[in-house]
């Protein structure tokens, strides 16, 4: 969503901030724009579109030199995304410009306000009104720290608000609430953005701003306050990755580059997570064993790719700790009024730790003193620091919009936390923790193994990409990654596409199969002897009404062969790591047949990696 940058220093700022924002690009957009200080002014230019259509306009008509500015790319709400409504806006007169992400609640007021007053507002958005009252403040005598103070305090919503004003040639402001902002402490400049990779080649050094603050950066200072000016604290952190981490290292696509790290994110997630005696530890877990023995009820809230995560470790949470473990996508439990007590445990998953609806989801819950604990994969954001504890996935920057290692590292996230509480509670023996964990540690050469078998996989999406509809059934943890499956389908290849549990296939899907459709199937170990026949009895129920079956089952499972257009073999693990290897081919599935088509797979259109609205 929204990608932000602003600059102060020595530097050209132009070059500073375009380049910032094509590292933004991953996080979703559709206009980009920029703005100057100089000479006692704005100079700003912006175009519907990607980067390159920017790059071109400037290019045409090139913009004074500067080394003050802030940039956007835009993931459009308030307006369509054309070039009046792109980012930066201006003040009335000129002076301000300004960037946002999030939603200003009560614009529509703000705005008659303004027009009653002979303001021109030229764009649909809610920003622009946010511009104009900034202008306004600093005509009446405010500076511009001064003015982004006042403004706040009038603002509903979410919003990051990054602003220059063309007559204070030296200084970017910058506030947030509900929205991601860091800033960047280089060595005679600074550096505001959405997040760390806008800046990561010239700082690993950063500022996690709170809640409700307005920060100030000039070339050798940065002063942050609250929103009425008293001086305030932001935290500082060091990046641990560095630019090599951001970039595509031979890829074509981030995704194509963040599925091959599977292996390595699968064993940095599990990497420390045991003391010298064997025994589990969660560093960051901040809840007392107390707090975990008296929880009653365990409910896992997320969006998108993490909610299947979530989806898959119920299966695991309550087969080791017999704890009633409930799944929910964040947007709906935050709005229904659910049922939670001091021993309900929340737990929030988000690769980002930036998505507002599950973050809004566990502000409710700890209002109702809930327990909440986040898994989650960025580190210092705002999703892990409101919450009462953390698992941090140690999956490394995800770039591409389509989350991957992200998913496989909240699994394992998951079943950390499902050992660990079995472990406090007594649910499991210490031995039977020792051997599950010991299964996890095969998994990063196992699912190696199935990443030396893409060709496979490869060669079908491409002999597939003219198909207009796909189905994919699973059953038990199978069916999360049917989920999956599907959902990847959709977001990468814009193809019609549907998971389904393979025993509701007869209850009404089943009236969707005709000939030749793809059906991808995902066939549990047959060490579960009753769930692998049934579904066997499904792929049969597929296949006999058409189907082109294209089936996922372990090493040694001859009994499919016989009901497999297709075979994908798996290494043989238990049912409840199967989901572990069985998303692989789908990950490798979509993005190869995305890429036939010829779409944009790190940016498929109209999705924004980090969604920070609600
Ligand atoms: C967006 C992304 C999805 C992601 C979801 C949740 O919709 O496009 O890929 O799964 O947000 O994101 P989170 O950062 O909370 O895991």
């Amino acid at each position: 969503m929204c990608g932000i940058v602003g600059y102060v220093g020595p530097k050209q700022a132009q070059g500073v901030v375009i380049e910032g924002l094509r590292r933004l690009e991953y996080r979703g957009y559709d206009s980009a724009g920029v703005a100057l200080v100089h000479d006692g002014a704005i100079a700003s230019d912006k175009k519907a579109g990607k980067l390159a259509n920017l790059d071109k306009a400037i290019a045409d008509a090139p913009l004074p030199e500067s080394t003050t500015g802030i940039g956007h790319t835009r993931w459009a709400t308030h307006g369509a995304p054309n070039d009046r409504n792109a980012h930066p806006h201006l003040g009335q007169q000129g002076r301000v410009a300004l960037v946002h992400n999030g939603i200003i609640e009560n614009f529509a007021a703000l705005r008659s306000e303004l027009e009653a007053a002979g303001h021109d507002l030229l764009s649909e958005t809610d920003t622009e009104v946010a511009a104009h009252l900034l202008e306004s403040a600093l005509s009446g005598g405010a500076n511009l720290t001064e003015a982004m103070q006042a403004v706040c305090r009038r603002l509903e919503g979410a919003f990051t608000l990054v602003a220059v004003d063309g007559q204070d040639p030296d200084r970017v402001v910058a506030a947030r609430r509900n929205s991601p902002l860091v800033v960047g402490l280089g060595e005679g400049e600074n550096f505001l953005a959405s997040d760390v990779a806008a800046f990561i080649e010239h700082t690993r050094d950063a500022l996690e701003l709170g809640q409700d603050q307005v920060v100030t950066i000039t070339r050798d200072d940065v002063e942050v306050t609250d929103f009425d000016g008293a001086p305030a604290e932001a935290k500082a952190f060091h990046v641990d990755w560095d630019l090599s981490a951001a970039e595509k290292d031979g890829y074509d696509w981030f995704m194509r580059k963040e599925i091959h790290e599977q292996p390595r994110a699968v064993a940095d997630s599990l990497l420390g997570r045991r003391n010298e005696e064997g025994f589990l530890q969660l560093d960051e877990m901040r809840l007392s064993d107390q707090d975990l023995r008296e929880i009653d009820k365990i409910i896992l809230i997320a969006c998108g790719t993490a909610f299947y995560s979530g989806l898959v470790a119920k299966y695991a949470i309550e087969h080791w700790t017999r704890i009633p473990c409930e799944v929910e996508l964040a947007h709906e439990f935050r709005y229904r009024d659910p049922i939670l007590t001091r021993d309900t445990l929340v737990v929030a998953i988000s690769q980002s730790g930036e998505t507002a609806d599950t973050l809004m989801a566990i502000r409710h819950a700890r209002q109702q003193r809930s327990k909440v604990l986040a898994i989650c994969n960025t580190n210092g954001s705002t999703i892990p620091r409101e919450s009462d504890a953390v698992i941090y996935t140690h999956a490394g920057p995800e770039i591409g919009v389509a989350s991957t290692k992200g998913f496989l590292t909240q699994i394992v996230a998951c079943y950390l936390l499902g050992l660990y509480l079995a472990q406090v509670r007594g649910t499991k023996f210490g031995d039977e923790i020792a051997s599950i964990m010991a299964q996890l540690d095969r998994m990063p050469k196992l699912v190696q193994k199935v990443l030396d078998g893409a060709d496979q996989v490869h060669e079908l999406a491409r002999e597939l990409s003219d198909a207009t509809s796909v189905l994919f059934l699973g059953r038990h943890v199978g069916y999360p990654i049917a989920l999956e499956g599907a959902l990847k389908l959709k977001e990468l290849a814009y193809i019609h596409a549907e998971g389904f549990a393979a025993g509701e296939l007869k209850h009404g899907p089943i009236a969707l199969v005709e000939e030749g459709m793809p059906v991808i199937c995902i066939v549990p170990p047959r060490g579960r002897d009753m769930l692998h026949g049934k579904m066997i009895s499904g792929i049969q129920e597929v296949r006999a009404r058409g189907a082109r079956t294209i089936v996922l089952a372990e090493e040694g499972d001859d009994e499919v062969t016989p009901y497999a257009d297709v075979l994908v073999r798996l290494p043989q693990v238990p049912t409840l790591l199967q989901p572990m290897l069985s998303v692989v081919p789908l990950q490798l599935f979509a993005c190869e047949l995305a890429t036939s088509k010829g779409h944009d797979v790190d940016q498929p259109r109209n999705l924004a990696k980090s969604v920070t609205v609600e």
